[in-house]
């Protein structure tokens, strides 16, 4: 495993870590996406490679995911070779107390709730900043629209209420392009007082692939904290 020294990697690493522990032999694994659920992906590999567990295959939610998967010696599979996932370890950019949440910080949301929904399990690894009252606090929302579609979805956006802005890459030379070829629109909702209809109507504008709102989706929420300079999970 590899050595962090800073606390907050040491955190997520934990949460990585506790998550990865919870996944039995023989289990399909649906692998998310972030810099959190990359410990937890890390912590499988470890596990296999000691032989404390065995015939795990994974579901990558993103290129990102597979590539790590592959580093860390985790078979993979795709959802035609298989009629179950077990058990799903992803990250989020807020949780509420409902365990509602926005994902897509990565802009892999569309193949994550793919995967997440699917699981019988779905455990989320998130640091306490992650958790809010209410969704939307702090983060914005993201949407994958396909990229012909981007004014007219953003315009739509706004008679919502939503202030729409396109998620540009590094150095701002472009666009953010998603594993799927299309673009994301970072909405930010003064108040997001029903995630379950947000969720429906952004998804009902023609060009949305899928928005980031995860709405009863998630199981367990895994919450890494720093108490008197030491991580904690809870
Ligand atoms: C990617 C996601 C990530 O899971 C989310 O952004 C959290 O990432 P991190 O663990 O790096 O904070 O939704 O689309």
């Amino acid at each position: 495993m590899a050595v962090e020294t800073d606390p907050v990697k040491i955190m997520k690493q934990e949460v990585g870590k506790t998550a990865a522990s919870r996944v039995s032999s023989g289990a399909i694994v649906g692998l998310g996406t972030g810099s959190t659920t990359a410990y937890a992906i890390e912590s499988l590999g470890n596990r296999l490679q000691s032989g404390d567990l065995k015939d795990i295959v994974g579901v990558p939610t993103s290129f990102q995911a597979e590539v790590l998967a592959k580093q860390y010696g985790i078979p993979l599979t795709t959802l035609d070779a298989i009629d179950r996932i077990d058990v799903a370890i992803d990250g989020a950019d807020e949780v509420d107390p409902q365990k509602n949440l926005i994902k897509g910080g990565g802009a892999a949301h569309t193949r994550e709730k793919v995967v997440d929904s699917l699981a019988a399990e779905f455990i989320v690894v998130v640091d306490s900043g992650k958790l809010v009252d209410r969704l939307g606090s702090t983060f914005l929302l993201p949407v994958e629209v396909i990229p012909m579609a981007v004014t007219p979805v953003m315009r739509a956006i706004e008679k919502l209420g939503g202030k729409p802005e396109l998620r540009m890459g590094i150095k701002k030379a472009g666009p953010v392009v998603t594993d799927q070829g299309n673009l994301v629109i970072d909405v930010k909702f003064e108040a997001i007082d029903n995630p379950i209809e947000l969720e429906k109507t952004l998804n009902n504008l023609p060009g949305v692939l899928e928005n980031g709102l995860f709405v009863g989706v998630a199981n367990t929420i895994l919450v890494g904290e720093i108490k008197d300079g030491k991580p904690t999970v809870r």
